[in-house]
């Protein structure tokens, strides 16, 4: 496997080549009926912050084999699975068959060129950033606000160096991986100001950020009138 946390697509896709394997590397368990349990409270998560409406058109970075999709898409117009791995997509269309309202589209891992700008009512991308460079992620905000219409919703999340399970999270894999010996997709903790500068600079407006479960840090924020 690339050692290298930037090659994206041999990682994830190496990561994803069994049913079981891409489960656990999504959520940590295989348990379908948890698996939905925890869709429902990320798209609660979405309400609560860039909301959800019925003729939304919905894009995830990063979607997995769509444990946010499958809950979601019942509630908007679409629902537009993205990621770098073909396999997850492959999952993901099996996982979500009947489903008369989703688009999978396999990406390059730094971008969303395939989508085409101003076309997406909101882009969210949850349990994502903890896996890319830092470069990536701010790279993603940059082709989420490209994609979005004007007044389009944006959100984000990361686990948060700052509250006291994301520093466990960090202990734990500093005390654990020596360096030159840690996984290409290891996750690398965020904080609330780093989600809020990235949104800023991007140019969104009414940014907001957030923590959960002394846990998560998350961010949203609207996509201006373009100029
Ligand atoms: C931990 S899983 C989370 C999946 C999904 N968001 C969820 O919450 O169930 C991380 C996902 O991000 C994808 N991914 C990793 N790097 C990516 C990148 N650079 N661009 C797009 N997707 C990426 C992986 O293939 C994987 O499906």
């Amino acid at each position: 496997m690339s050692k290298l946390r930037g090659d994206y697509k041999t990682v994830w896709n190496s990561l994803s080549g069994s049913k079981q394997d891409a489960y656990l590397y999504v959520s940590g368990y295989t348990d379908e009926d948890k698996f939905h349990a925890d869709g429902e409270d990320t798209v609660d998560i979405l309400r609560e912050t860039v909301g959800v409406k019925p003729d939304d058109v919905f894009l995830e970075i990063g979607c997995g084999v769509g444990r946010v999709g499958r809950v979601l898409a019942p509630f908007v117009k679409e629902w537009i699975g993205c990621d770098v791995s073909a396999n997850m997509l492959r999952l993901a269309g099996r996982r979500l068959l009947g489903l008369g309202n989703i688009r999978l589209q396999e990406v390059s891992g730094y971008d969303l060129r395939p989508i085409p700008a101003a076309s997406i009512d909101v882009v969210y991308t949850t349990v994502v950033f903890m896996h890319l460079e830092e470069w990536d992620r701010y790279n993603y905000v940059l082709e989420a606000k490209r994609v979005l219409k004007p007044g389009g919703r944006f959100y984000c999340d990361n686990v948060d160096l700052a509250s006291p399970a994301g520093w466990a999270v960090f202990e734990e894999s500093r005390l654990r991986f020596p360096a030159g010996e840690r996984p290409a997709q290891i996750s690398k903790c965020s904080t609330q100001p780093e989600l809020e500068a990235f949104l800023k600079q991007a140019g969104f407006s009414d940014v907001r950020v957030a923590g959960r479960l002394d846990f998560w840090a998350y961010a949203w924020g609207i996509c201006p009138a373009r100029g």
